[in-house]
């Protein structure tokens, strides 16, 4: 590895989303640093080491391959990287517990504590360890007390760094990020080591981005965040009920409440609700923070965030029960896009699987495209009952069903030649855009029944025949 020839050496633990990608592009901006993703996944890494890279993210690959082998090495040694490292991130996944007390909101805190424990017992030199997983608040406290217990001369100074970027944009976010957040302790030692990440990031962050409070702001400010993202697309889908019924029209409403500059446009689309792997995790640990601390009402009004998400994909499900005579039994629903947002093949928590087990159930035959996401949707759906099928060509997804339900708002779903696949489907054939993507009065001349999110129904019915 040319040891030498490295200025500092970083660690990080946990080669998934935000491991890999995230020290992908500190090698790219610090050539003089060495950085050392690791994981006790072998297969993970492996796939790190080959062309075959384990996630799947724009801009990603090239990145990734200007830099391993020269200051970017993945691996499974994670005591020699620990033993290595001046500057080690901890990147490990933190799921909602499954058990036990707080079961189902807060969270699982085993893998953290176990990464802390094996940093601690292969530590030789002082340390700066960097939480970039999304942690409760005072996790770093934790993380300190198990550091520094038992009979330990070597010093750990503890950061908070925790990430922002959005999959599918993941590269485009970690090199133009609307802010970097570093918290720290307010000790000259926790000063000391909030610079030595300031000198990270500087290097291609503009310095007024970098904002730099204590650790537990900074640790709930990532929490936060999430939530105000995700409440603002369960604002926007609660209004898309009453537009259904009212023959208002989500698109238009959004557009003239974004224009007040104090509300502002983004994540103002109305759609099948969030999925993926943080926002209903980082809420649920929000609630269970508040309740913990005897705030009730707050957690209350947090929870109403997630009770309209599920509401909006219990409602996209109804409709089309709905709309397709009250019965989807042995009809064919052809599933465009499953991953929970565009350009990722990510599916955690993606609405895509909640709205499939409610057809399975309903005895629908489901087939399944996305152009990235089949390997992650047959996992998800392994253990249901029913008729599923995987399909890359959305062309023979969409052959002989009944109706196409579209979960993922890729660009390539809007180019699709509508006019061969209508007439490849049964009649009378039905769209649902759970996404408000695609054209609906172009769908609609060519014949299908279209329904989309906070938007009144287009049939071919004649009134009153439904
Ligand atoms: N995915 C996102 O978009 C995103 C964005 C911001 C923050 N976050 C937060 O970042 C953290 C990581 O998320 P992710 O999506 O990258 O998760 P992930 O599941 O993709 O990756 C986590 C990795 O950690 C590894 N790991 C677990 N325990 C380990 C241990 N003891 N030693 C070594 N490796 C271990 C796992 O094998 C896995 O590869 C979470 O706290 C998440 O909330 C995620």
């Amino acid at each position: 590895m040319g040891e030498q020839k490295f200025t500092r050496k970083i660690a990080c633990i946990g080669a998934g989303y935000v491991g890999g990608p995230t020290m992908t592009v500190i090698a790219n901006f610090c050539p003089d640093y060495q950085v050392t993703v690791l994981d006790i996944s072998q297969e993970k890494i492996d796939r790190w080491n080959s062309d075959d890279l384990p996630i799947y993210e724009p801009g990603l690959k090239e990145r990734v391959l200007k830099a391993r082998g020269q200051n970017l090495f993945f691996s499974t040694d994670i005591d020699r990287g620990i033993q290595e490292a001046d500057i080690i991130f901890v990147t490990v996944n933190t799921p909602t517990k499954n058990f036990g007390e707080g079961a189902g909101k807060a969270v699982d805190l085993q893998y953290i504590e176990q990464t802390a424990r094996r940093i601690k017992e292969n530590s030789k030199s002082d340390k700066i360890v960097v939480e970039k997983s999304t942690i409760p608040v005072r996790a770093a406290e934790t993380l300190n007390n198990i550091l520094h217990s038992g009979n330990n001369s070597i010093r750990f100074e503890i950061l908070s760094n925790p990430e922002f970027m959005a999959e599918g944009t993941g590269i485009h976010d970690m090199e133009n990020p609307d802010r970097v957040l570093i918290g720290s302790m307010n000790t000259p030692s926790g000063q000391e080591a909030r610079d030595e990440l300031i000198k990270i990031y500087e290097r291609w962050v503009p310095r007024e981005k970098l904002i730099t409070t204590n650790l537990w702001s900074s640790e709930l400010s990532k929490l936060v965040s999430n939530a105000f993202l995700a409440q603002r697309i369960s604002s926007i889908n609660s209004i898309s009920g009453l537009c259904e019924v009212t023959d208002a029209d989500v698109d238009e409403v959004a557009l003239a409440v974004g224009k007040d500059t104090r509300i502002g446009p983004k994540f103002l689309r109305a759609g099948l609700g969030f999925g993926g792997s943080c926002f209903r995790k980082d809420i649920l640990n929000l609630i269970y923070l508040c309740e913990h601390f005897g705030l009730q009402p707050i957690g209350d009004f947090w929870q109403q965030v997630i009770a309209i998400n599920d509401f909006q994909m219990q409602r996209f499900v109804q409709r089309i029960l709905k709309a397709m005579f009250n019965t989807v039994v042995g009809k064919k629903i052809a599933l465009f896009g499953f991953a929970f947002k565009p350009d990722t093949g990510d599916t955690r928590d993606a609405p895509a699987i909640h709205v499939s087990k409610m057809l399975l159930k309903e005895k629908a035959r489901l087939c399944i495209t996305d152009p990235h996401a089949l390997s992650n949707a047959q996992k998800d759906l392994e253990e249901e009952e029913g008729d599923i099928t995987f399909e890359t060509d959305p062309y023979k997804a969409a052959e002989g069903a009944h109706a196409i339900a579209l979960m993922t708002e890729w660009s390539q779903y809007q180019t699709l030649d509508y006019r061969r696949i209508f007439d490849s489907m049964e009649k009378p054939a039905f769209l649902f855009d759970g996404r408000n993507h695609l054209d609906h009065q172009a769908l609609f001349d060519l014949g299908f029944n279209v329904y989309a999110i906070g938007k009144p129904d287009r049939t071919q019915f004649d009134q009153g025949s439904q």
